[in-house]
C-alpha cells in the first residue's frame, strides 16, 4: 500500500499562504514552496470528519470554549508529555504570536527589555517591537553545526533590571534544538535569580524524532511559584495552524490575570466553531497520525542530510532534534543575503525562508521546510543541485 504522506495534492487556490502568496513573496508563482511552517500533508481524518460534521449544522454563531476542549489538551499533555495541567491554569488564546505580543505588553513597560535567542522565529522580534518594548538578544552559540544557549550571556542580560521577560523557543525554530533538562534548569535558575517572567513557546513540542532526544516541557523543571507561562497549540502537531487557536498555561494566577488583562482589553479571545472542533479532535484522536507523520518526516530528514552531504558540499545542514524545519548553512556559496534569496528563487526555483529574517545570525542561511511528500523535497534538492553545479562552472 502506498504511504498516504507521499500523496501530492494541490493546495493552490485554497488561500494557502505557502502557495498562493508566492508571487507576492518570491516574485513568481512557480517556485517549489518550502517556506511557511505548515505541512503539505492532509490533517488527520478524524479532524476532517469532525469539521465536516460540525459544518453540517448550519448555525455558525458565537462559540464558547467547552469543558471537553480543555479536557482534550489536559489529557494529551498528561499522556504525551507527562505534564499534569489543572483546568484553572489554562487560558485559550487566538494564536501563539498574539500571546507573545500580549506578554510583552503585560510583563514589561514601554521601552523595557524582552530577551530572545536568535536566530529565532521572526515574530519573536516583531511581537516585542510592535508592543513598543525593546528586543534584547542573547544569540545562540554554534559549535560544529550544533546550537547551544549562552547561559552566561543570558545571565548578564537578565541582571539588567530593565530586562523583564524571556521568550524561550522550545524546540527551537529554526535550528531544531530540543533543549535538554540541564539547559532548561539553567534558564529557570536565571529567571528565579533575576525575577524574570519566562514565556516558553512550545508549539513544536510534539514534533520530535523517535531517534533523537525527547522533549522536556520547561514546566517539568519548575518549582511551585516559578514565573512561567507555557504556550501550546495543536496547530503544528496536526497541521491545522489556519484554525488559529492556542492555549497558555501557567500555575501563576497573577501572571495569567495580567495576560488576560491585555487580551480582554483588545476583545481578542474569541473562538469559532471550527477552531474548537479541530483543536479537540486533534488532541483526542490525532496521536497515531502524528507518530506516522513524524516517521515520514524522519525519512525526509535523512534523505536531505544524505543528499546535501554527498551532492552539495557548499551547503551544510544542521541535524535537527525536532521540528520539520531544516537550517541550511549556505555560506559556502559565497553570496550575500539578497543574492542568496535570488539564487534560490531564480536559479533553483525553490522558495525557502531567508535565514537573515531570523536575525543577523541567520545571514547566509536558508530555512527549508521538509513537511512535504518526499518526491517534492527530492525535486527541490535536485533543482538546487543543478543551480549550484551551474554556478561552480561560472
Ligand atoms: C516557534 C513558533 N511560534 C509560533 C508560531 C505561530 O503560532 P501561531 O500561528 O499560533 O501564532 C510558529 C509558526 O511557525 C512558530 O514556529
Amino acid at each position: 500500500m502506498s504511504n498516504p504522506f507521499d500523496q501530492v495534492f494541490s493546495r493552490e487556490g485554497t488561500c494557502a499562504v505557502k502557495f498562493d502568496a508566492r508571487r507576492a513573496v518570491f516574485g513568481r508563482e512557480d517556485v517549489i514552496p518550502l517556506w511557511v511552517a505548515d505541512t503539505d500533508f492532509a490533517a488527520p481524518q478524524a479532524v476532517t470528519d469532525a469539521l465536516v460534521a460540525r459544518a453540517r449544522h448550519p448555525a455558525y454563531g458565537y462559540t464558547l470554549f467547552p469543558d471537553s476542549l480543555y479536557e482534550s489538551m489536559i489529557d494529551w499533555f498528561r499522556e504525551h508529555h507527562d505534564w499534569t495541567i489543572q483546568r484553572e491554569w489554562v487560558r485559550m488564546a487566538p494564536g501563539v504570536v498574539p500571546t507573545l505580543h500580549a506578554a510583552a505588553m503585560a510583563f514589561a513597560e514601554a521601552g523595557e527589555g524582552v530577551m530572545i535567542q536568535p536566530p529565532v522565529y521572526p515574530p519573536f522580534f516583531s511581537s516585542i517591537r510592535k508592543a513598543g518594548r525593546r528586543v534584547v538578544e542573547n544569540p545562540l552559540v554554534e559549535r560544529d553545526g550544533r546550537y547551544e544557549m549562552d547561559l552566561g550571556h543570558l545571565e548578564s542580560c537578565a541582571s539588567d533590571p530593565a530586562n523583564k521577560v524571556l521568550f524561550l523557543c522550545s524546540p527551537h525554530n529554526p535550528v531544531g534544538r530540543v533543549w535538554c533538562r540541564k539547559e532548561l534548569e539553567g534558564v529557570m535558575a536565571i529567571a528565579r535569580r533575576h525575577d524574570l517572567v519566562v514565556v516558553s513557546d512550545e508549539i513544536h513540542a510534539d514534533l520530535v524524532y523517535r531517534d533523537r532526544p525527547s522533549h522536556t516541557m520547561l514546566a517539568a523543571v519548575c518549582e511551585p511559584g516559578d514565573p512561567l507561562l507555557t504556550t501550546v497549540a495543536p496547530s503544528k502537531t496536526f497541521n491545522i495552524p489556519g484554525m488559529g487557536l492556542s492555549a497558555v498555561v501557567s500555575e501563576r494566577a497573577d501572571l495569567l490575570g495580567r495576560l488576560n488583562g491585555v487580551f480582554d482589553s483588545l476583545h481578542m479571545v474569541q473562538c469559532n466553531p471550527f477552531s474548537v472542533t479541530a483543536f479537540e479532535a486533534g488532541y483526542r484522536h490525532g496521536g497515531e497520525w502524528l507518530a506516522e507523520m513524524m516517521d515520514y518526516v524522519r525519512g525526509n530528514r535523512d534523505f536531505v542530510l544524505g543528499f546535501v552531504e554527498q551532492r552539495l558540499p557548499e551547503i551544510k545542514v544542521t541535524d535537527p532534534e525536532g521540528t520539520y524545519l531544516l537550517w541550511l548553512d549556505c555560506r559556502g556559496l559565497e553570496l550575500d543575503d539578497p543574492e542568496l534569496k535570488r539564487f534560490m528563487v531564480e536559479q533553483a526555483g525553490v522558495g525557502m525562508n531567508p535565514g537573515i529574517t531570523f536575525g543577523e545570525q541567520g545571514s547566509g542561511f536558508m530555512r527549508l521546510n521538509i513537511g512535504s511528500p518526499l518526491g517534492v523535497i527530492r525535486g527541490a534538492l535536485e533543482q538546487i543541485e543543478v543551480a549550484v553545479v551551474a554556478r561552480r562552472s561560472q
